[in-house]
C-alpha cells in the first residue's frame, strides 16, 4: 500500500542484488551477492497473480474508501472511479491468466457490496462473486479468495471500524454469508488481508472515515482482528477440501549490528503477533516488498542514492526469501504460500529483474527447508494504489478510457517460469531470459 508503510530503509547502499536469503536472517544485513543464481522449483508448485477488488473492479460506493476518496478535504491524489471495471471485465482477465500458463488467480470479495447496510445480505452480489470462482474453474484456474482486503463496508467504519467491540462478531456474519459460496471447488481462502496494516491505518476514532497513519498498530484493533480470523477460518472449517489462512505484510525487519533486541521489539506489534496467531492455520500468506532497516532507534531512513520503486520502495527482491524464512521460523512450520510480491515501476524489464531475484532468494529459502507452496505475482493489472494510479505494479495494463487490456512482457516471462520451473540471473542480478 502506498500509504503509512514503514519506509524501506537502508544504510547499505544496494542497487540490485542477488543475496544469498539462506544465509541470511533477520538479524544479520545481507551482503555481497552470492551464489547461486538460479532456481528450480518443484513440478508442484503453484504460479499464479492476484488482484484485491477495490483496486479493480470500480464503483465501489459503499466503502469506506470510496468515501475517503470522495470527502472535500481527501488527502489522495485521485479517486478509484471505474479502476479497470473488472467488476464487469472479470472474463477477460481471467482468459488473460489462462492465456499465460499461470494457474492460480487471488481475487477479493467485496464485504461493502455483499453488506451494504447491517441488515441486508445481497444474494446478486454473493452470486456475482460465485460466477468469478466458476469462471475461474471453468477456466482449469484455482482461485484463492480473500474475504477482506483493506476496505471496509462504510457502515462497518462509521459504527467504530476494527476498534469497536461488535467487529469479529459482524465479520463472521459477513463470513457466514459468503460461506456457501465457498463450499464447492474453493480450496484456497484467505480471511484477511494484511491484518497489520489495517491495524496500523486506521484512527477508528478520529472523524469519519479519515484514516491516518498510526505511529504503531491500534492494539485493540489488531486483537479484534485476530480473532475475527480465529472465527472465520471456524465458520469455513467444515467445508470439504477448503484451505484457509490470512496474509501478512512480511516487511523483512534487518537488525544494523547492535539492534536486534530494538527491532524484535518493533516487529512484535507489526508483525510477529500476527504471524503467531496463525500457528494453527493451513497455511500463512507471506506479502513482501522490500526490505526495512531497523538501528537503534527504529526503521533507519533510505539514501538518496539507492534504487527504489514508484513507492519509493528499495529495490531489494531478496528480502523475500528473508520474509518467508522469518515467517516459517515465527509461524511455527506452518506452510508458506507467497500470496503478493512484485516491483512497481515502468519499466517492466526492471520489474522482470526484480521477480526474478525474488525468486531466487525463494528458491534458497525452500533449499534451506522452508516449505513454499506457490508464488502469485502481484498485481494482474496495473491498478488503484491507495490513492493513485501512478504506482504501476502490473503485468497487464490497460487503457483509461476504453478498458482495453495490453499485456506487457512481463506476464509472457512469467508464464514461462511457471512452464519450466526455472529462473536464472546473471551476475548483476539481470534476469537472463528476459523477453527482449
Ligand atoms: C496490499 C495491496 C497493495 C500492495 C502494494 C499490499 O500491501 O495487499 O493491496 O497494492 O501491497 O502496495
Amino acid at each position: 500500500m502506498t500509504i503509512d508503510r514503514p519506509d524501506p530503509a537502508s544504510a547499505l547502499s544496494t542497487t540490485s542484488t542477488t543475496s544469498s536469503s539462506s544465509t541470511a536472517s533477520p538479524t544479520s544485513p545481507a551482503s555481497a551477492p552470492s551464489a547461486p543464481l538460479t532456481a528450480q522449483f518443484p513440478a508442484d508448485f503453484l504460479w499464479g497473480t492476484a488482484t484485491a477488488a477495490h483496486q479493480v473492479e470500480g464503483g465501489n460506493v459503499g466503502s469506506d474508501w470510496w468515501r475517503r476518496e470522495h470527502r472535500a478535504d481527501t488527502d489522495l491524489t485521485e479517486p478509484s472511479g471505474d479502476a479497470a471495471d473488472s467488476y464487469h471485465r472479470w472474463p477477460e482477465d481471467l482468459d488473460l491468466v489462462r492465456a499465460a500458463g499461470l494457474q492460480v488467480y487471488r481475487f477479493s470479495v467485496e464485504w461493502a457490496r455483499v453488506q451494504p447496510e447491517p441488515d441486508f445480505v445481497s444474494r446478486a452480489q454473493l452470486d456475482h462473486y460465485r460466477r468469478l470462482i466458476d469462471g475461474c474453474l471453468e477456466r482449469g484456474l484455482t482461485p484463492m479468495v480473500t474475504l477482506h482486503h483493506t476496505t471496509n463496508p462504510l457502515w462497518f467504519a462509521r459504527s467504530g471500524g476494527w476498534a469497536q467491540d461488535q467487529a469479529p462478531d459482524r465479520f463472521a456474519r459477513y463470513v457466514e454469508a459468503v460461506r456457501p459460496i465457498l463450499s464447492a471447488g474453493v480450496e484456497w481462502v484467505c480471511t484477511i488481508n494484511e491484518p497489520n496494516m489495517v491495524a496500523t491505518h486506521c484512527d477508528w476514532a478520529a472523524a469519519e472515515m479519515r484514516q491516518v497513519k498510526r505511529p504503531a498498530p491500534d492494539p485493540v484493533a489488531s486483537q479484534h482482528l485476530i480473532e475475527a480470523h480465529l472465527r472465520a477460518r471456524q465458520i469455513l472449517s467444515g467445508i470439504d477440501g477448503l484451505r484457509s489462512g490470512w496474509t501478512i505484510g512480511a516487511q523483512d525487519f534487518e537488525a544494523l549490528p547492535g539492534a536486534e533486541a530494538v527491532a524484535r521489539a518493533f516487529g512484535h506489534p507489526r508483525e510477529d503477533c500476527f504471524i503467531e496467531a496463525a500457528r494453527q492455520d493451513d497455511f500463512i500468506g507471506v506479502q513482501n516488498y522490500s526490505r526495512n532497516l531497523i538501528g537503534p532507534t527504529g526503521p533507519v531512513p533510505l539514501p538518496p542514492e539507492v534504487e527504489t520503486n514508484l513507492l519509493g520502495w528499495e529495490y531489494y527482491p531478496a528480502s523475500l526469501g528473508r520474509a518467508v524464512q522469518h515467517v516459517w521460523r515465527v509461524g511455527g512450520g506452518r506452510p508458506v504460500f507467497v500470496t503478493e510480491n512484485g516491483f512497481a515501476t515502468r519499466q517492466d524489464a526492471r520489474r522482470i529483474d526484480h521477480t526474478a531475484a525474488a525468486l531466487v532468494s525463494l528458491g534458497q529459502a525452500m533449499a534451506s527447508g522452508v516449505e513454499v507452496l506457490g508464488y502469485l505475482y502481484w498485481s494482474l493489472l496495473d491498478n488503484y494504489e491507495w490513492g493513485s494510479y501512478e504506482p504501476t505494479f502490473g503485468l497487464v495494463a490497460w487503457d483509461r478510457t476504453t478498458f482495453e487490456r495490453r499485456p506487457k512482457p512481463s506476464l509472457a516471462w512469467l508464464a514461462q517460469v511457471s512452464r519450466t520451473g526455472r529462473v536464472a540471473l546473471d551476475a548483476a542480478g539481470h534476469a537472463l531470459d528476459r523477453p527482449a
